[in-house]
């Protein structure tokens, strides 16, 4: 039986990102267990979702505190209460300090609507159709000190056509990361993913595979 990765996840709006997580569980495709889901936004939709699917929520507003550091704290008990293993950022919209970083060292993951390490930040569909780029897409990342920087661990591309704007680019985006969110998740659960300094390898499922599987790992 494989081991059940136990997830804790961050959101801060819809959380189409945490459905498809739910949806993969309940589908057989992902082992995990979300253990709980957090929110820093009391109205957020996803909180919506995770009590339809009957998972424990908790609400920790980040204006209830005096400094980011308090705020992270109180998000690390929390997750260790819970008895989190992996921290999954699904549309977490607070920058995460070194006191959250550190209790959870390589194990919080985070994704992004853009082809890193162009577009880090925000309003990032925007900023691809402004500056011309002819593809982007999505990352899922490790995730380190900085904005959107720690090590790659699947990417998706998707076309930016002519017509375009920042609604319809961000759709396309979205389907993609509903499809490599869950399997960065699953990659870890099955003990697959290694970061060696800001890289990822990715080891193949099982180290029986001839050469060619080796160097082109089946994501
Ligand atoms: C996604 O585009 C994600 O990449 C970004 O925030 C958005 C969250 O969407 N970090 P949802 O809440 O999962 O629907």
């Amino acid at each position: 039986m494989m081991n059940r990765v136990k997830l804790g996840i961050l959101i801060s709006g819809s959380g189409s990102n945490l459905q498809s997580i739910i949806d993969n569980i309940e589908a057989g495709t992902l082992s995990a267990e979300i253990k709980i889901v957090i929110s820093n936004v009391g109205d957020a939709y996803g909180l919506t979702r995770a009590k339809k699917h009957g998972l424990k929520t908790e609400v920790i507003r980040h204006e209830n505190f005096t400094s980011r550091e308090a705020f992270d704290a109180r998000l690390v008990e929390v997750l260790k209460e819970n008895d989190v293993e992996l921290v999954v950022l699904a549309g977490f919209m607070r920058v995460i300090t070194s006191t959250f970083l550190q209790a959870f060292p390589n194990r919080i993951m985070n994704i992004h609507p853009a082809l890193l390490p162009s577009f880090p930040g925000v309003h990032v569909w925007q900023k691809a159709i402004d500056y011309g780029v002819k593809f982007s897409g999505c990352t899922v990342h490790f995730v380190d000190q900085g904005t959107d920087t720690g090590p790659i661990i699947i990417q998706s591309v998707v076309p930016v056509l002519d017509d375009d704007d920042a609604d319809t680019l961000a759709a396309r985006i979205l389907r993609q990361e509903h499809k490599i969110y869950p399997r960065a998740i699953q990659l870890y659960a099955e003990g697959r993913l290694e970061i060696q300094g800001r890289i990822v390898k990715v080891h193949p499922k099982d180290r029986s595979l001839d050469s060619e599987s080796l160097t082109n790992p089946r994501l």
